[in-house]
């Protein structure tokens, strides 16, 4: 959607859901752009509950210098249910129209993107409401029409680096490590880093296994790699936390059956080990393709908040096709989309439901390229 040009005054730059590293350079790249042009900015501390609590701080060169390497986000960040109601969001509305902003950054994932949706949505704004250009960040890659959200790159080198440390602690004691990374309701960041891990097998919801065949996966995986010569005989699993099995359940119902399917061995030579990531996946610096990323979608948000854009999301190389009334490349940068905010949320609820054609491809991706080294 193109609203009517008026021109942009003030803009606002907010944070909101899970922090993810390269939210700061986002923050930056929007300040620095929207400056350049003139536009006066302002941040929004803890997201849309700080725009409720009018929570606005001034944004300009000095308060953004120095913090593009810095992992969460300057701003701060918060989650905010309340903002279903549609009473809350006339709260909110109140907040932008006395503080004169007439264009909002939106910078999160699923939950932060729909909260902008309904924010600017014009039959609960009115005549002229704010302007809202998402830009997506969210460890998880769960959100549809681009390729990559700001800090997976991120958490994605964070949990390979703990699993190669993991893996050289488990090669030397013949081991089998289940390691669970974050990813509530997607799997992407545990299938992508099993491969660049190289981990013997990788466990997410995408995959629709009960709870049966998630067991046998890895006990049929753990058996499988025991039977190879010794120094290759580590077992490393990465396991989303979205996959509905518990993991130390599941590490006690893989015990028990290997002792059963390995007759007469020591059970403390083949019982498995538990390491749960948690946050430290989403900490940490941002990498330097996060910094890149956030900059370059900031850049494209900022811009098309100029030219008039409203209810979009920049996108980086969608990875499906789109016709030009979803999507449009933007002038300023050939990587990057500037895409229908609807279509968006829509399709995160296609992928998350596995319904898209990518949440297909996610699915086995790891087994056509993983799968052969177990044969
Ligand atoms: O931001 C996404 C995410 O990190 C998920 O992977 C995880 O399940 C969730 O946030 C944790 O959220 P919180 O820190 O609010 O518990």
């Amino acid at each position: 959607m193109v609203a009517a040009m008026t021109k942009l005054t003030r803009l606002g730059v907010l944070t909101s859901g899970g922090d993810a590293p390269g939210m700061n350079a986002a923050i930056r790249a929007a300040t620095l752009v929207a400056r350049a042009a003139g536009v006066d900015v302002v941040g929004v501390e803890r997201g849309y509950r700080g725009l409720l609590e009018d929570a606005i701080v001034p944004l300009g060169a000095a308060e953004v210098g120095g913090i593009l390497r810095e992992g969460g986000t300057m701003l701060g960040s918060a989650r905010c249910k309340e903002f279903h109601e549609r009473a809350v969001r006339d709260r909110a509305r109140a907040v932008l129209r006395i503080r004169g902003i007439d264009g909002l950054v939106v910078i999160g994932g699923n939950g932060s993107l729909t909260g902008a949706q309904l924010l600017a949505d014009p039959d609960e704004a009115g005549a002229d409401p704010v302007r809202i250009v998402g830009v997506p960040a969210s460890i998880d890659n769960d959100l549809g029409l681009t390729g990559l959200s700001i800090g997976v790159d991120t958490a994605m080198n964070t949990i390979v680096e703990a699993c190669d440390k993991i893996a050289d602690t488990a090669t030397a004691h013949d081991r089998t490590f289940i390691i669970e990374v974050m990813g509530r309701d997607c799997g992407y960041l545990a299938m992508t880093s099993a491969i660049a891990a190289g981990a013997d097998l990788a466990l997410f919801p995408e995959a629709g296994r009960d709870d049966a065949s998630v067991v046998d996966a890895v006990v049929d995986t753990v058996l499988a790699v025991r039977a190879r010569p010794r120094k290759s005989r580590r077992v490393i699993i990465i396991k989303a936390e979205g996959v509905a099995l518990p993991v130390e359940r599941l590490k006690a119902m893989v015990d028990a059956r290997l002792v059963e399917r390995v007759p007469g061995t020591d059970p403390s030579t083949i019982e498995t080990r538990v390491t749960v990531l948690g946050h430290v996946v989403r900490g940490g610096r941002p990498s330097a393709f996060d910094r890149l990323l956030g900059s370059r979608l900031a850049n494209v948000a900022v811009r098309g908040l100029l030219a008039g854009a409203t209810h979009k999301m920049a996108a980086w190389m969608p990875p499906v096709d789109l016709p030009e009334e979803i999507g449009t490349r933007s002038p300023a940068d050939p990587y990057c989309w500037l895409v229908d905010l609807g279509a968006v949320l829509a399709e995160t609820e296609n992928l998350l439901r596995g319904r898209s054609p990518l949440a297909r491809w996610r699915a086995g991706a790891f087994d056509d390229i993983e799968d052969a080294l177990l044969l």
